[in-house]
């Protein structure tokens, strides 16, 4: 088992490179699917998420190969099978991506319901209702969907919610359409926008991504093209939360400060001082924090990929903070283990009520999910003594080498194989 051991608090200093975003390399290395040519992605981290989805994509028949460390290669020239198993599924939920890239390719497809996940029921209703809508056939039995469309035919589709993945399965689908589609009430992630943008360069027309309503004009077919990904805004945010935490003096490199807002105007509120400039965030605080309120919205709002984080930063803060979670129903796993390292924090439905207290104390916790991980080890960065946290895989889903970031940064952490 692997754990990760912080030996103590520190501040953190220094500078840190963000990498590209799992949650824009997910997608688009799925829209890879809708050209027979080879597509070359750049600076594409070794995530454990975007190895499955490699996987995935390879599952079909697909190529999928690692150039050097950090550059993919995808060329789907024959699909071969259409089928996405529930192993595969079951390791990554945005394996699903695949469903409209494979409607849109091969008119056919056989995919494992995605089911529940530690952060909550998470239906794919929204996905289905636009592929039906676009005429396809689905159905549903033994766990599986099966959908068929022989092309399918651009329409409206209005998403009772902006979902993120609802949104970008459409939109890769639609591209290979007959006629316009029209995706109302879309998520207007910046991940959104940086897909549109690798569909629009391998010859798609997708207009009004990172506004509520986008516009996809169907091609009859996409070709090949080199993309590198939008830096990472929830691996930034997370160094920055550390950074206000522990009162440190940190600069991160190769990030889009206009993706950051929510965060950097909660940290303002929290007393840090944040200083940008073009590809760069500066964040300094010398003192401990205000508390502050945040609820989670979809973008541009406050995202619920930060709120755990940010509660790490509330636990430490001076005065009593609120955090309400919106998106998703059970993102408070994080909350028991905050607690054994000492936390204050009171659950009422939706909110968390948060007393600040001075310090946390080191204890052995387990992540539960991705950025719940990521904020115990924001906690043990803040905690008195040692903190040992288990189940490191859900972190390294999303977090490239997380450890060495940390140590260059200052903090006396380290990776522990057993
Ligand atoms: C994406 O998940 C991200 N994943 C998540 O990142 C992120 O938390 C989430 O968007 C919200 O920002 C990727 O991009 C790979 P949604 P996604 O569809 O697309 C409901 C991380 O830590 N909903 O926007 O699955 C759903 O239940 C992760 O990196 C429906 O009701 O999120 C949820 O309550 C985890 N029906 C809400 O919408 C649907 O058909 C938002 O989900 C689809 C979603």
């Amino acid at each position: 088992m692997t754990k990760l051991m912080i030996e103590d608090r520190c501040i953190l200093n220094g500078t840190v490179e963000i990498s590209c975003a799992k949650n824009a390399i997910l997608p688009i290395i799925a829209a890879a699917l809708l050209t027979e040519e080879k597509c070359t992605l750049k600076d594409v981290p070794a995530l454990d998420d975007v190895e499955v989805m490699e996987a995935v994509v390879r599952s079909t028949g697909a190529h999928a190969v690692r150039e050097g460390q950090n550059q993919l290669i995808i060329q789907a020239e024959s699909i071969t099978d259409y089928e996405a198993t529930y192993e595969l599924i079951r390791k990554m939920r945005a394996s699903f991506l695949i469903m409209g890239p494979m409607l849109a390719r091969v008119g056919k497809v056989r995919i494992s319901l995605p089911g529940g996940c530690a952060i909550g029921t998470r239906p794919i209703d929204l996905h289905l209702k636009g592929f039906s809508t676009m005429g396809a056939n689905i159905t549903l039995g033994h766990g599986y969907i099966e959908a068929y469309a022989e092309r399918l035919k651009g329409d409206s589709v209005y998403l009772d919610f902006p979902s993120v993945g609802a949104t970008e399965n459409i939109m890769m689908a639609a591209c290979l359409a007959e006629g316009l589609t029209v995706i109302e009430n879309a998520a207007e992630e910046p991940e959104i926008v940086d897909l549109a943008s690798f569909l629009n360069k391998m010859g798609g027309n997708v207009k009004g991504a990172g506004t509520d309503t986008i516009r996809i004009e169907g091609v009859k077919a996409l070709k090949g093209t080199t993309h590198t990904a939008i830096p990472d805004r929830i691996e930034a945010g997370t160094f920055m939360i550390a950074a206000a935490a522990t009162g440190g003096d940190v600069t991160l490199q190769s990030v889009v400060p206009e993706h950051l807002k929510p965060v950097t105007a909660k940290l303002k509120e929290m007393g840090a001082e944040i200083t940008e400039s073009e590809k760069s965030i500066r964040v300094r605080a010398n003192e401990r924090l205000n508390p502050i309120d945040i609820k989670t919205m979809p973008y541009p709002g406050f995202p619920t990929d930060m709120q755990s984080q940010m509660m790490t930063a509330m636990c430490v803060a001076k005065g009593t903070s609120i955090a309400t979670e919106t998106v998703f129903e059970n993102r408070f796993m994080h909350i028991n283990e905050l607690k054994l390292m000492g936390a204050k924090i009171k659950v009422d439905g939706r909110s968390a009520i948060i007393e600040g207290c001075e310090k946390l104390s080191g204890a052995r916790v387990k992540a539960t999910d991705l950025r719940a991980g990521a904020a115990l080890a924001i906690a043990g960065l803040c905690a008195e003594g040692a903190t040992e946290i288990s189940d490191v895989y859900h972190i390294d889903r999303g977090y490239i080498t997380i450890e060495k970031k940390l140590q260059k940064l200052g903090a006396p952490i380290k990776r522990i194989e057993e």
